[in-house]
């Protein structure tokens, strides 16, 4: 996730203009910034790694001449946090400039197609195709209009993008165009503006035009025009007044930053499927040669790595080990040494149990790999290979779509090293595929089908003194997530268990209507998790279950139950079955009076730079 942002005065220049509205899109990455504008035929830019205010500091970003120009501030998918891969990037001559939110799948091809034609290339960024492909159109047929050079070009890319693009050879007009990434356009008597989201020009102008992905948008001080890109038609479309307060702008109009995440989820676990191939398959490797592998992260990313072991172990026949990383050094210290691997999983990328676990087993000549949200965090610098998991910052305190998607990363992982270690048929890989890439949506219908459901629950239990949260196998840590997100955010103490421990101890606590939930996908576990709500039920529990559509028999016994869709593979259930336990926790906060985006006592890590 990356924010866009540009615009077309009448009057006055435009980077000011641009410094401000980019400042306003800061939730939307903050690793670098740039922008370039135009001004008497020529193409001027400025950008660098850091922060918008470091870097204004140091090379005042209002100080480029012109009144047209494009924007970024940037959340690093492809290449460090470095000036040389910060936006706009340009063409081999410096006319052309592009600003993109979104990932290019396959940009490496096509840099290796454009490097054997002469281009030359300067970043590691996937976006850098972008100014080369136009320009080589344009060189190809030079009495190509910019709008059709950026036609050609992005029907050359696969993957999601919002691009915007400047060249000084037709100095009066942006281009924008959309794939599956955000593009909104704002308009006023006195400029046009392009943004990733509506608070980059709330204040400018209340008037927006929303573009579709499979558009390419003309924007000049005559207006806008919009034409698909496929056939280049003109589509005519009105603009629609916003009435957002700037607030309710930047969480796009959800009440909490939590609950605009919990439905970016779709969005995120797209961005898992288009990691880089090379990179799944350098860790898979790795992962294959270790004698022992421990997988080591803190909070939710431990419960993440938790499940993950399920998936290691299923899928490829790995045993790994998942370790909460304040206990790393004192369980493992000793024993970790050149023939183990760590694979480390956290979000921030600096949180320091993890990292201190990572030093350690580097001391002791391990390897180590990470899996993180913030590239060029330091766990990016210390391992030896390392995904970024995509998700854009997530700025809710509580870990929702992170988690989600470091589990359809690990889910990747496992597969290809089932694949490497032939343990799993070709038609269960391509069955399993299938399902990993159907996960988006299943998650989509999850959130738009039982918000409402998970609001009433939350009503009905929010006064509940103590919760148990009950899952059997994979999912086990699914019970322990959801019920670290109600305690962290709603502050209702909350026990977890593997459901076939309750007996040993914690069932002395149940009494009449003391509320259970339970996580039940349809896999092997499920029979003897209707032997646990049984058990509870006779001791008068009330059952929430998490099933799947159609599980008509735990429907049956559940005081109330929250549904995903059926036929999810067990190896993947934690992902769509954690979905309603997140929407139960942010209502319950909710109801309880407390803001879920900041709870209390806690803090997100940062990337330090
Ligand atoms: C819980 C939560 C924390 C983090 C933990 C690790 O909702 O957000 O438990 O998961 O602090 O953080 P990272 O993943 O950044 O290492």
């Amino acid at each position: 996730m990356c924010g866009i942002f540009g615009c077309i005065l009448k009057d006055g220049d435009a980077a000011p203009l641009m410094h401000a509205a980019l400042k306003r899109l800061e939730y939307r990455g903050y690793d670098s910034v740039g922008e370039a504008t135009l001004n008497n035929g020529q193409l001027y830019l400025k950008k660098d790694r850091g922060k918008i205010d470091e870097v204004h500091k140091v090379r005042n970003l209002d100080d480029l001449p012109g009144s047209i120009g494009i924007g970024h501030t940037r959340w690093a998918t492809h290449g460090a946090p470095l000036e040389v891969n910060a936006h706009p990037h340009v063409d081999c001559r410096g006319q052309i400039a592009v600003v993109h939110n979104g990932i290019i799948e396959n940009y490496a091809e096509l840099e290796l197609e454009l490097q054997n034609r002469g281009h030359n290339f300067k970043s590691k960024t996937d976006t850098e195709v972008i100014p080369h492909l136009i320009e080589e159109a344009q060189k190809n047929n030079s009495s190509l209009s910019l709008r059709d050079a950026v036609i050609e070009a992005v029907k050359r890319l696969q993957g999601s993008y919002a691009i915007a693009v400047i060249s000084a050879r037709e100095p009066d007009k942006i281009i924008c165009a959309r794939n599956e990434s955000p593009l909104v356009i704002g308009i006023n008597q006195n400029a046009v503006y392009f943004a990733s989201d509506i608070p980059a020009f709330l204040p400018l102008t209340n008037k927006a035009l929303m573009v579709d992905d499979g558009e390419i948008v003309t924007l000049s001080l005559e207006g806008v025009e919009i034409r698909k890109i496929a056939d280049s038609r003109i589509v005519p479309r009105e603009p629609k007044i916003i009435d957002w307060t700037p607030e309710m702008a930047v969480k796009q109009g959800y009440p909490h930053f939590m609950l605009k995440e919990i439905y970016e989820q779709p969005e995120c676990l797209r961005n898992t499927l288009r990691l880089q191939e090379h990179y799944v398959d350098l860790m898979a490797t790795f992962l294959d040669r270790a004698r022992e592998v421990y997988l080591v992260a803190c909070g939710t990313s431990y419960h993440a790595c938790w499940a993950a072991s399920y998936m290691f172990s299923k899928l490829a026949f790995l045993p790994t080990y998942p370790v909460i990383a304040s206990e790393f050094i004192e369980q493992h210290g000793k024993s970790v040494n050149i023939d183990s691997t760590i694979l480390a999983v956290s979000q921030s990328g600096e949180t320091a149990d993890t990292l201190a676990s990572v030093n350690c087993a580097r001391q002791r000549a391990a390897t180590i790999l990470g899996l993180t949200n913030a590239i060029g965090s330091t766990l990016t610098r210390v391992s030896r290979v390392y995904i970024g998991q995509q998700s854009g910052p997530e700025i809710g305190v509580a870990a929702t779509k992170t988690f989600t998607s470091q589990l359809s990363v690990m889910s990747q992982l496992a597969l290809r090293l089932a694949k490497k270690r032939g343990k799993v048929s070709q038609d269960e890989m391509d069955y399993l595929a299938e399902r990993l890439k159907k996960l988006p949506e299943t998650v989509e219908t999850i959130v738009q089908t039982q918000e409402e459901k998970a609001k009433q629950i939350a009503e009905k239990y929010k006064d509940a003194k103590t919760i148990f949260f009950l899952g059997r196998g994979i999912s086990t840590p699914t019970a322990y997530e959801g019920r670290l997100k109600l305690m962290e955010i709603a502050y209702v103490p909350a026990i977890a268990f593997a459901a076939g421990e309750s007996k040993h101890g914690p069932i002395s606590l149940v009494e009449p209507g003391f509320p259970v939930v339970f996580v039940c996908p349809r896999d092997e576990t499920h029979k003897t998790v209707i032997g646990n709500i049984m058990e509870m039920k006779a001791r008068g529990a009330s059952i929430i279950a998490v099933i799947e559509e159609g599980d008509e028999e735990i429907k049956n016994l559940a005081d109330d139950y929250l549904e995903v869709p059926s036929g999810i593979p067990e190896v993947l259930s934690p992902i769509p079955f954690v979905v309603p336990l997140q929407l139960v926790a942010y209502y319950m906060s909710v109801d309880r009076g407390h803001n879920p985006d900041t709870p209390r006592n806690l803090a997100k890590s940062v990337t330090v730079k």
